[in-house]
């Protein structure tokens, strides 16, 4: 029956290369491609056939009616398996459900109430230092904020204590993620190599703080959790699922955050909207506030649309299937794109636009196709995290737009650079200062 079907349309490029230089080199490699061949095209990319698909159809083919057509294992690279461990990432079928279960506690309910405090002291501590800065690369000191508070709150590393030697071990490992994986001592890898170690190891000495003084953290909690079958985490998973949720966490809420306050900036009618909606609220930052600020959201979920962090993803193909009419065959890659997903004019008008009222109950354009804003992924695999990123960016967001006034600097690059997440070129460079004498002030 599959076999009838064409191949989807597309060319595999040069021998042994393929297009991997086309889609190294070329940021809009993939967008050509979807001009020239539609939602579904054929390429030859990083030694592999592929098949990249496109759409609110293929998100939800790909994330949820069909994922077990595909591997996600299959879908990272090796450098990703060796440095990062066997954790969720990587993970399929039963093992990797029993595991999700057993960590999703610790990203709900309950459990994300015991981070507000903490959340809030971080944020009000870095606002602070910001304000004593004036100037700054804000990608640069959102990933300090966003480290911090996953070192805090997922590990239990004491606010300030040897966050700056985690995070240089951090961006070793993650510079290895995309190298040749040459393992001696003085090459990228190698030195990632070591990196790693070295975070398990710190990971190791503060389960054994913590399995003498029980705390409320993630790692906390992974180390009480227990199924109703009686199943725990051992260790050892404990020990690279903590290394990957540190990954996963920071540079993603990193790369939301900057291009929350850069869209702010930019658009000030957006942003006094947003004050407006903050100062309607008792002064005193709650939890419970946090679900009174429906303008907030909106403009969370349009950063989300037009700045996703992360700009697709691949899996395996397990088992051929047809989609759209076309055949892709098991073997290949499959590539879902987020970001031009969620530029599709089927499902946003003038989807190019930053529109915050676009989410607006009235308007709510996300319900016109499921799967159309996936900038956590979507299904059953959908990013663990995303309840504790969304808090962590919202109280943020709250305190800011209270109190504080910034203005992005002249004679920059704010082009968006997609890798490893979406970031502008320069960081952001901005002025900052207390709302809103201090700017005014500062720029006079
Ligand atoms: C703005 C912040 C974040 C964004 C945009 C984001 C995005 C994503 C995306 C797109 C995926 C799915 C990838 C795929 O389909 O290939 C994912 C998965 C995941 N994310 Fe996040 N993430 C964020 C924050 C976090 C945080 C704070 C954590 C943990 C503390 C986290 C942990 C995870 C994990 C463990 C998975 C794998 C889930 C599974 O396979 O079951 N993420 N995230």
């Amino acid at each position: 029956m599959t076999s009838i079907q064409p191949l989807p349309p597309g060319s595999f490029g040069l021998p042994l290369i393929g297009e991997s230089l086309n889609f190294l080199l070329d940021r809009n490699f993939a967008n050509k491609r979807q001009a020239k061949y539609g939602s579904i095209f054929r390429t030859h990319i990083l030694g592999r056939p592929t098949v990249v698909m496109v759409g609110p159809e293929a998100n939800e083919f790909l994330l949820s009616t069909h994922m077990d057509y595909f591997s996600w294992r299959g879908g990272w690279p090796n450098t990703f398996k060796e440095l990062l461990g066997e954790s969720l990432f990587l993970q399929e079928g039963e093992v990797h459900r029993r595991n999700r279960r057993l960590m999703m506690p610790a990203f709900h309910g309950k459990a994300l109430e015991g981070y507000f405090a903490t959340m809030v002291e971080l944020s009000q501590k870095y606002l602070q230092h910001w304000q004593r800065l004036e100037t700054f690369t804000w990608f640069t000191e959102m990933k300090k904020f966003t480290f911090e508070v996953a070192s805090v709150l997922l590990v239990g590393t004491q606010p300030g204590e040897q966050i700056e030697q985690l995070s240089d071990w951090f961006t070793t490992l993650t510079n290895g993620l995309f190298m040749v994986p040459i393992r001696w001592g003085w090459t990228p890898y190698g030195r990632a190599l070591q990196a790693r170690d070295r975070l398990l190891a710190y990971i190791e000495t503060m389960i054994q703080q913590h399995q003498q003084t029980p705390t409320r953290d993630v790692l906390g909690l992974l180390l009480a959790t227990e199924d109703e079958a009686g199943n725990r985490l051992s260790l050892e998973e404990i020990k690279v699922q903590t290394l990957l949720m540190l990954f996963a966490g920071h540079e993603t809420t990193t790369s939301m955050l900057t291009s929350l306050v850069m869209a702010l900036a930019q658009q000030p009618e957006i942003l006094s909207q947003a004050r407006a909606e903050q100062r309607a609220l008792p002064a005193e930052l709650t939890m419970a506030q946090l679900k009174q600020m429906p303008y907030l959201d909106q403009i969370l979920k349009e950063v989300e649309r037009c700045y996703p962090p992360v700009g697709g993803g691949f899996r395996q193909v397990e088992k051929p299937f047809v989609f759209n009419g076309y055949r892709v065959p098991a073997g290949w890659m499959a590539l879902y794109r987020i970001d031009a997903a969620h530029r599709d004019e089927r499902c946003y008008t003038d989807p190019q636009r930053f529109d915050p009222d676009r989410f607006s109950p009235e308007r709510a354009e996300q319900r016109r196709y499921d799967y159309s804003l996936v900038g956590f992924g979507g299904g059953p695999r959908i990013c663990l995290g995303l309840a504790f990123a969304q808090m962590e960016m919202k109280i943020l967001a709250a305190l800011l737009l209270r109190n504080y006034a910034w203005e992005i600097l002249p004679n920059q690059d704010l082009s968006m650079r997609p890798i490893p997440t979406l970031r502008p070129a320069s960081g952001l460079k901005v002025r900052f200062g207390a709302q809103p004498v201090s700017v005014a002030a500062a720029s006079s």
